[in-house]
C-alpha cells in the first residue's frame, strides 16, 4: 500500500500573496496529518517565496507523520536541514523565476559534490537522502551510483500528456523505472502534477512507495476542506496493494 506526503507549499503562497499570517501551511499540516497521511512535505526555496523556515520548524514539531523537505544542494540548505532534521530531504533543482520545480536534477553536473552532499545528509543530519529525478534509465543508475537512499520520480511528462498515447507511453517509462529503481535498492517515490484523476493509473505501479501530492490536494480543499480533500486522495493512492 502506497503512502500519501501531503505537500502544504501552495498554502503558504496564498499567504505570501497578500503579505499576511494567514493561511498557515502549519494549521494546514495538523488538518492533513489528523486526517491521517502518512507525511507531510515542504519545499523550503532558496527565493523563500512561500515556506519560511518558521513554518519548517513547527511543522517539524507538531506533526506525528514523516517530514520531506524538499530543497537545493546548497551549504545554506545543509545548515537549516541540520537544525530541522526532517525524516528524509529531497534534492531539487531550483531556477529563478519558475513558477515551479520544471525537471529532474542534473545527475551528470557534478556527481562528486552530489555524492559528498548525499553521504552528509545521511551522517550528519540523520535523514534519509532522495534525489528529484526525470524518469530515465541513466539517471536512476546514476542515483544509485551516488548512494541515494530514494529516487523521486518526476510525473510532470506524464500528468502534462496532450493526449492518450503520451499519456501511456509516459507511464510506461515510469513503470519501468519505478522497477528499475527497485531492481537496484532504491525506495521509490514519484510527485508532480498528479490529480484524483492521473494518479489513479500511477498508483498500481508496485515499486512506488510514496506519492508526493500538493496542487491539486489544496486546491481542492478550498472547495471541500482539507480533512475531505487528503482523505479522497489517500483512498485512491491506498486503493491498491
Ligand atoms: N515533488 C517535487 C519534488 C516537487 O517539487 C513538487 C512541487 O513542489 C511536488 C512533488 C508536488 O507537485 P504538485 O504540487 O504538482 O502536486
Amino acid at each position: 500500500m502506497a503512502r500519501l506526503s501531503v505537500n502544504v507549499d501552495h498554502v503558504a503562497t496564498l499567504r505570501q500573496a497578500r503579505g499576511v499570517d494567514y493561511p498557515d501551511p502549519v494549521q494546514a499540516a495538523v488538518l492533513a496529518d489528523l486526517a491521517g497521511v502518512n507525511g507531510i512535505t515542504v519545499h523550503l526555496r532558496q527565493d523563500k517565496r512561500h515556506i519560511q523556515e518558521r513554518d519548517v520548524y513547527l511543522i517539524r514539531h507538531i506533526i506525528k507523520s514523516h517530514l520531506t523537505l524538499e530543497m537545493a544542494a546548497t551549504e545554506e540548505m545543509f545548515e537549516i536541514a541540520k537544525g530541522i532534521v526532517p525524516d528524509m530531504v529531497t534534492l531539487v533543482p531550483e531556477n529563478a523565476g519558475e513558477i515551479t520545480t520544471e525537471g529532474g536534477l542534473n545527475l551528470d553536473e557534478n556527481p562528486d559534490y552530489l555524492e559528498e552532499f548525499i553521504n552528509r545528509l545521511q551522517k550528519e543530519v540523520g535523514c534519509v537522502a532522495c534525489l528529484f529525478i526525470d524518469p530515465d534509465e541513466e539517471t536512476v543508475k546514476n542515483a544509485a551510483r551516488l548512494k541515494a537512499d530514494f529516487i523521486e520520480l518526476h510525473t510532470g511528462k506524464y500528468a502534462e500528456a496532450h493526449d492518450i498515447e503520451e499519456e501511456l507511453k509516459e507511464f510506461r517509462r515510469l513503470e519501468r523505472m519505478a522497477h528499475l529503481g527497485f531492481k537496484l535498492k532504491l525506495g521509490v517515490n514519484a510527485g508532480h502534477g498528479l490529480n484524483y484523476r492521473n494518479v489513479i493509473n500511477i498508483a498500481n505501479i508496485k515499486p512506488i512507495e510514496e506519492f508526493s501530492i500538493g496542487h491539486s490536494i489544496i486546491a481542492r480543499s478550498v472547495f471541500v476542506g482539507i480533512e475531505r480533500a487528503v482523505k479522497e486522495m489517500m483512498e485512491i493512492v491506498r486503493s491498491h496493494e
